[in-house]
């Protein structure tokens, strides 16, 4: 069987290991790489090797394939009783609470990274994202229909994406949501789906709450989801994590090693990107070499990993486009000019609320009461009415 080893600079190492064979992880290997068993039904091997062990090199002359039979492994770990001191706290679930993201300190550094790990990834994912939206979450659905008719207008802050909506008639405008050109308390009703997770800082996000309320008429409602936190609630684990093909019974071909399965997240062809009223399972999520990773690389977020569930409120959630559906510009993308990288990624930064968050967040705002607070989709929900 072929597993793959993992560096977190990106490196991937497959490795043979032969039938009857015993795999030993120390040091470096079993702190710092992740490794794991690609589900598939043949492996490429070293055709001179055979199935002795050793490195798959990347020599194509020397490539070939073997099937895959029944595999069984057994896997034996040292259980730690103490608390973790490995060499290798960058990775070190355990040592990294300890030092917890203190990222953006300001309000112009909360505006920079949005604007870098957001308002451009969005530019440059339009046409791709607005191709894996397809059915509205129906609670959002039933929010709009017991509104009483009138006319409807959105707005974003993405060009692209408000001329997609455009191209399709509605009407739609750009705007940031901190300042929309709209007059206070002219809205029977406001929704922000998925939004307001993509201001970095607390205040920012209180803001942009307090402005949809502005909009608002005496007795209007507004309706807001962000990303929760919480990807299992009720236990019952939302459609984002099942997704995840790992969760989905293919346990025949995996152990249950967290990193093993980070690994293989990672590698599965139908593992989707995340997110927002409607999405499809479309493409997978490699981390590595993304089209803003020198950015990356150089903040002080972590890297989530997609399908999987959240281990901090702060962090880069990794896009990987698919495709030329038009609107996706690469007006300049970040580091991938001249790349003949056929899926760049990019990564967008979120902040996941917590249980209590977005609803202790309203109750700051003024003019407002809290009809509704819920989860629904992996997300906390508010409705709103503006008094
Ligand atoms: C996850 S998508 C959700 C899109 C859409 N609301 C939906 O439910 O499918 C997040 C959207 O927020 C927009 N956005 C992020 N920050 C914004 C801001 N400061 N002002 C306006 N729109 C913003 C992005 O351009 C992007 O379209």
């Amino acid at each position: 069987i072929v597993m793959d080893f993992k560096h977190p600079d990106g490196v991937t190492v497959p490795v043979m290991l032969p039938r009857r064979s015993l795999l030993l992880m120390t040091g470096e290997s079993r702190y710092l790489w992740t490794h794991g068993i690609t589900p598939r039904k043949f492996d490429t091997i070293q055709a001179s090797k055979g199935h002795k062990s050793g490195i798959i090199t990347s020599d194509v002359g020397d490539l070939t394939l073997s099937k895959r039979g029944i595999r069984t492994s057994f896997t034996f770990r040292k259980v730690r009783q103490t608390p973790c001191n490995c060499s290798y706290p960058l990775v070190c679930d355990s040592q990294m609470k300890e030092t917890p993201s203190s990222f953006p300190e300001s309000n112009k550094e909360a505006s920079q990274l949005e604007q870098e790990y957001v308002h451009r990834v969005y530019e440059e994912i339009a046409g791709h994202f607005s191709s894996t939206r397809h059915t509205p979450w129906p609670r959002v659905v039933e929010f709009l229909k017991a509104l009483p008719s009138g006319s409807l207008i959105g707005c974003d802050r993405s060009q692209n994406l408000v001329d997609i909506c455009r191209e399709r008639q509605f009407q739609a405008f750009i705007c940031d949501a901190l300042a929309v050109p709209v007059r206070s308390g002219s809205c029977d009703a406001c929704i922000s789906i998925a939004v307001i997770h993509h201001f970095a800082t607390a205040e920012r996000r209180v803001a942009a709450t307090q402005e949809l309320v502005r909009l608002l008429r005496p007795g209007g409602k507004a309706l807001i989801y962000v990303w929760a936190m919480e990807q299992e609630y009720n236990k019952k684990k939302s459609k984002y994590l099942r997704e995840n093909r790992i969760s989905q019974g293919k346990k025949g071909e995996i152990n249950n090693d967290t990193s093993v399965q980070e690994l293989l997240v990672e590698q599965m062809p139908v593992v989707g990107n995340q997110d927002s009223a409607c999405s499809v399972p479309s493409t997978n999520d490699f981390q590595e070499g993304g089209c803003n990773s020198r950015e990356v690389t150089n903040s002080k977020l972590p890297i989530h990993t997609n399908r999987t569930s959240f281990h901090s409120q702060d962090l880069l959630v990794p896009w990987h486009l698919q495709g030329n559906p038009g609107k996706n510009k690469l007006v300049e993308p970040f580091g991938a000019v001249g790349s003949h990288d056929p899926s760049p990624v990019f990564h967008r930064y979120y902040h996941v609320f917590c249980e209590g968050e977005l609803e202790a967040a309203c109750q700051t705002l003024s003019n407002v009461r809290i009809l509704q607070s819920y989860y629904d989709q992996g997300n906390w929900c508010v409705i709103l009415q503006r008094v």
